[in-house]
């Protein structure tokens, strides 16, 4: 089955006092969602930007794109990259993610990044940073993962 690596960045559109609570909820229905749809990736973000892989069959990954493309907690998406795939990055993740921004700004000041900018990052800047993330994330003891791991 062909598969797809899509990655793309957003504009935060949540207010400050709610990040937390719906960032949780976004993820939450992401890993349901993916889990079903056969979706793996990893999301980014900080207090104003998303970036975000997806993974997957080509037509499944237009479909679940096509979705969050429409939903109002972001907008003004930029699509960095959307090419064929032989193999998965994040193969079990339905939707990983890293909530700690301690933790991201480590990894980040680590690669000698000070703010999180996918424009100049470009789609393998973006997979870097969240394979350095996820190999943060695998590293810690499993009870201490997050619930994001399938
Ligand atoms: C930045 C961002 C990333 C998202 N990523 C996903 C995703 O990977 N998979 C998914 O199903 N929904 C994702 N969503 C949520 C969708 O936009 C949508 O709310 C959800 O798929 C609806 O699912 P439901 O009908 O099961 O509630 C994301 C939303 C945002 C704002």
């Amino acid at each position: 089955m062909p598969l797809t690596r899509l990655t793309y960045y957003s504009t935060r559109k949540i207010p400050p006092q709610e990040g937390f609570r719906t960032i949780k909820s976004i993820l939450d229905a992401s890993i349901r969602n993916n889990a079903r749809d056969g979706i793996t990736g990893y999301m980014i973000f900080d207090d104003r930007i998303f970036a975000q892989i997806l993974e997957g069959e080509t037509a499944v990954v237009s479909r679940t794109y096509d979705r969050i493309g429409a939903d109002p907690r972001h907008g003004d998406l930029v699509l960095l990259e959307r090419r064929p795939q032989a193999t998965r990055a994040f193969p079990n993740w339905a939707m990983g993610a890293t909530l700690f921004l301690d933790e991201m700004k480590d990894v980040m000041s680590k690669r000698g990044m000070t703010t999180l900018d996918p424009s100049k990052l470009g789609p393998a800047g973006v997979l870097g940073l969240a394979q350095a993330l996820h190999a943060r994330e695998q590293a810690r003891k499993p009870a201490q993962r997050m619930p994001t791991a399938r």
